[in-house]
């Protein structure tokens, strides 16, 4: 074992550190968060057996979510009773009614206590509803309940992708303590989702302040997916600074961050880990080390000197290859292969250094797109290709997009149909009432609400009308879009159901129907909550199953990049090219989707349009590849092969 691969549910180990906070990174979010809860037991445990109460501050967000799933099922399967736990908040956005969808004990109750044995009056969070004038005394009478307890003997936390540990926002000091604080523009950006929109996030929080959190016995930070991997390597690795106040916890005697191989990949030890022990030079260490030593010092692969690895500590691979020369020759070879304006093969040329094979010609291609854009967005410029090369592609649009789709926009449309009912005086009373009664409850909204049923069938209308105006714009037949409206996404929430029986099932279906020789899917594997990966793990789940069968002995399975970045250029396998011309025609097809322009309802802290981020990352790919040395492209879809 080298020094980045974890064992099943083991943290990795390391040789030398320029870790300043313990770190332990695990293969998955959801072994991490098993170690976390087993912690958290362990501890509830001891305190029973001493008679003692269990003080817990918890944390909301995304990532303690598992860790609360593991608590309850160790509840339910392991008799782990709460009967002695008490537990405090970190924070609550201000103003805020508890019974409101996104208030932070409306989440506790759903994602812990309602389904525990912790009494009622146990746990406490900070009360969104105290009028301004008495904040400073709820603050105080906070902090005095928990001293009332003995102090948190445990606190769990999350990490903004600004550096935040509760809403302690940057510029907060070590010695805060709880108070009122106002929300950083990309907190309340990260928030938009669950509000509805930026302008419905609330401007100000209760939060614990640092010092309350640094007092606790012992703390654990929690972080899964790629999006933090930067403020987790400030935190762990650079200075103690009020600029990201996650640092504040090196100063913790008792601190630990748990993370995700993905949150982590921008450590030293993952980044480099020739830097901090000995590695197995395999061929991917080998692309990963020769391609960052080349993108590091600005120089093309091929003028790499003996000087340069021995001086970047790379001597001990020289010492196993040989000189520079043939690394470099070796790795460049390699990269070069990659790259192919064939992405379903090229007929009746030779493939041994080809990404695709060459047979059959005319293949059979399925493009699995998470949402009604992602097909265009990730991999426009390839999806044009195999049409235009003569392959026949089916698009599979596995969820319907429906929360994505502004009130105002969906509202339009439902107007227009009940206009052009009456204008026409169309004889359809109850289709016409349908869309009468969503555009009411449109009109007459109130924030936060939930969709009703009809109003997501219309917005998942717009959205499927959208996807075959893309599909007719690059030309493939209407009946080649299939809409499999997976049950998973159709909450009306940002929060999804697990991935079923019935979502594997229609996956399933129309692989089988299709018979794909090539299966393209969005790759996100890093994005523990997203759509984008259980709509993965619904395809690979489908894959595993069918994988006996004759026709998919034949099939290959490329994984394209959806939501959030591209493939590091030492993974990436297949390089499809695009012309200018290519490009700005990948725009048009973007363009299509005019409900995911101009503001969107899930805009994140990235104010830009998705065609000016498909087409920066699709740039961005293509200069690191002539970066290195190889020839200057305009712009380069990318992919790496699943091999089941
Ligand atoms: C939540 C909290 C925040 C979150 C942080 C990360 O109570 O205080 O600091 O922990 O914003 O949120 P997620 O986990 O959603 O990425």
């Amino acid at each position: 074992m080298d020094s980045t691969t974890a064992r099943a549910g083991e943290p990795i180990q390391q040789a030398i550190t320029y870790e300043k906070i313990p770190t332990n990174i695990y293969a998955d979010a959801k072994a991490a968060s098993q170690a976390v809860a087993k912690e958290i037991a362990a501890l509830i445990r001891q305190k029973q057996a001493e008679g003692k109460p269990c003080v817990l501050g918890l944390a909301t967000g995304s990532s303690p979510k598992t860790v609360y799933a593991e608590l309850i099922r160790m509840h339910r399967e392991e008799d782990l009773s709460f009967r002695n736990v008490v537990t405090f908040n970190l924070d609550e956005y201000y103003p805020m009614e508890p019974d409101s969808l996104q208030s932070y004990v409306r989440f506790m109750k759903e994602q812990l206590f309602d389904h525990v044995d912790i009494p009622a009056g146990n746990y406490f969070i900070p009360d969104g509803t105290v009028p301004l004038n008495k904040v400073a005394d709820f603050v105080r009478s906070y902090e005095d309940k928990i001293e009332s307890y003995g102090g948190l003997d445990f606190q769990l936390l999350g990490i903004g992708g600004n550096g935040h540990i509760g809403f302690n926002e940057p510029g907060s000091l070590i010695n805060s303590h709880t108070r009122l604080m106002m929300l950083d523009h990309s907190t309340r950006a990260a928030a938009a989702g669950d509000f509805g929109s930026l302008a419905k996030v609330p401007k100000k929080a209760i939060t614990m302040g640092v010092a309350s959190i640094l007092k606790a016995r012992r703390v654990v930070l929690l972080a899964w997916g790629e999006r933090k991997a930067p403020v987790i390597k400030a935190a762990v690795e650079g200075v103690v600074t009020e600029l990201v106040p996650a640092s504040y916890l090196q100063t913790h005697p008792n601190g630990l961050f748990v993370i995700d191989e993905a949150a982590a990949s921008e450590l030293t030890r993952m980044k480099t880990p020739w830097l901090v022990d000995t590695v197995v030079w395999d061929n991917k260490m080998i692309k990963k080390a020769v391609t960052h030593l080349s993108l590091t010092l600005g120089k093309p692969i091929l003028k790499l000197t003996n000087k340069d690895y021995n001086d970047n500590g790379m001597s001990d691979l020289l010492a196993q290859v040989g000189q520079a020369y043939d690394l470099n020759i070796d790795v460049f070879n390699q990269l070069q292969h990659t790259i192919t304006g064939w992405p379903g093969g090229k007929p009746a040329a030779d493939d041994t250094n080809r990404p695709e094979r060459a047979l059959p010609a005319s293949k059979r291609c399925l493009i699995f797109s998470p949402h009604p854009d992602d097909d265009i967005i990730s991999m426009g410029g390839t999806f044009q290709r195999l049409h235009d090369q003569g392959h026949e592609v089916h698009v599979a649009y596995q969820t319907s997009g429906n929360i994505a789709v502004a009130d105002d926009e969906a509202l339009r449309f439902a107007d227009y149909v009940v206009d052009f009912n009456e204008r026409f005086g169309i004889e359809s009373p109850q289709a016409t009432q349908i869309f009468r009664d969503a555009a009411a409850f449109l009109r007459n909204k109130k924030d936060s609400e939930m969709d009703t049923p009809e109003v997501r069938h219309v917005k998942g209308l717009i959205r499927r009308g959208e996807a075959k105006s893309t599909c007719r714009f690059v030309g493939i037949p209407v009946e080649n879009a299939h809409f499999l409206d997976m049950p998973f996404y159709e909450t009306g929430k940002v929060e999804k159901k697990p991935l079923s029986e019935e979502d594997i099932r229609v996956v399933m279906d129309l692989i089988e129907k299709v018979k794909p020789h090539q299966i393209y899917a969005a790759g996100d594997l890093a994005d523990p909550h997203g759509t984008h990966k259980v709509c993965l793990d619904a395809i690979m789940e489908a894959v595993r199953r069918l994988k006996h069968k004759n026709f998919m002995k034949d099939c290959w399975v490329w994984l394209y990049r959806g939501a959030w970045a591209e493939w590091d250029i030492y993974e990436i396998e297949m390089a499809v090219p695009m012309s200018p011309d290519q490009l700005l025609r990948k725009r048009l097809g973007i363009f299509k989707h005019q409900s995911q322009k101009d503001g969107v309802v899930f805009q994140g802290t990235d104010s830009r349009e998705f065609w000016q981020r498909a087409e920066e990352r699709n740039q961005g790919t293509a200069e690191l590849y002539n970066r290195l040395g190889l020839a200057e492209y305009e712009a380069m879809e990318a992919f790496v092969r699943w091999k089941f």
